[in-house]
């Protein structure tokens, strides 16, 4: 594994092995064991988007591995004034020892991992959110305590989460499901993808027929970021796509409910509904910062 572009990139094997590591990491934090593995190095953290998550639970988790974390505006950077990424990765491999960047296109972020000659992590594209999905698969294996035969469900818009939720909750062998309007798709070759795995995949336009039995619900904003000028229209062809109590009644009696954050209160999730899962939802924001010093340590080490 020399970067972490997008979760079809890992095979199930490399996703367990960041899960156990991140798992390791966590009990040593909690218990006060130091865990400097990546001493003395330097990460450069560009955000061409907002980021609260993403952005704290890097720096600080660069730090506590005892390396230095960088945060790099694009709005301060000469990429924001149209220096291509292909001289900014070569450029930033002679200084850094590693890249995260959060941009829109998928394709920016492969660019800087073929151009350069560090590990590139993706911290969000338009197309996926590998950091979040393995925060995600880690909650889901603490709560739950394995994966097998857990029925995963997707419920809303067929984006960044939905289509790195799908990937991953694949691999690593549970059952996946997904509710989205027709228009709202994941795009084929994340359905392609899913395809192979024959009835451990199903896509529906019912979100009653997606939570059916499951284990695990997840949502995530109607609109994402970049999509604000649609989301008037988009919060008109997801009615009906919440979580909700009647939804949430469709599941497994103590089923789980994760959602990546920020969060749209009676939207894609009710107040009642997140606040009664509210212990999951933020242990699942907490796991980010295990789950990525395990993937730094993975690739800088
Ligand atoms: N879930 C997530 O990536 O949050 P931020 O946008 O705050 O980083
Ligand atoms: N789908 C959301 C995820 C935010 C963490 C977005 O891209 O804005």
């Amino acid at each position: 594994m020399k970067h972490l572009l997008k979760m079809l990139d890992l095979s199930s094997e490399e996703i367990i092995d960041i899960l156990n590591l991140a798992d390791q990491l966590k009990y040593e934090l909690k218990h006060g064991i130091p865990h400097p593995h990546l001493k003395g190095k330097t990460l450069g953290m560009i955000f061409q988007k907002a980021s609260t998550r993403t952005r704290v639970s890097f720096e600080t988790g660069m730090y506590q591995l005892g390396g230095y974390p960088l945060f790099l505006s694009s709005n301060d950077l000469q990429i924001g004034r149209g220096e291509p990424v292909q001289d900014t990765a070569r450029v930033l491999s002679r200084y850094i020892d590693g890249i995260m960047i959060r941009t829109f296109e998928q394709k920016e972020v492969e660019d800087l991992a073929e151009y350069g000659n560090i590990p590139i992590i993706n911290g969000l594209t338009d197309f996926c959110h590998p950091c979040q999905v393995l925060a995600d698969l880690m909650t889901i294996r603490e709560f739950k305590g394995s994966f097998d035969g857990l029925k995963m469900c997707f419920i809303g818009d067929g984006n960044n989460m939905a289509n790195s939720l799908i990937v991953g909750g694949l691999k690593v062998g549970m059952s996946v499901s997904i509710a989205c309007p027709d228009d709202y798709q994941p795009p084929k070759v994340i359905l392609d993808f899913a395809k192979e795995y024959g009835d451990k995949f199903e896509m529906t336009n019912s979100p009653k027929q997606a939570a059916k039995g499951a284990d695990v619900l997840i949502t995530d904003v109607w609109a994402s970021m970049g999509q604000e000028e649609e989301a008037e229209k988009r919060r008109k062809a997801f009615a009906g796509y919440q979580i909700n109590d009647e939804l949430i009644a469709e599941a497994k009696e103590g089923a789980m409910v994760l959602h990546c954050l920020p969060a749209h209160r009676e939207e894609e999730i009710t107040e009642k509904v997140f606040e009664a899962h509210a212990n999951e939802i933020f242990e699942e924001a907490e796991n980010r910062l295990h789950a990525q010093k395990a993937v730094m340590v993975k690739l800088m080490a």
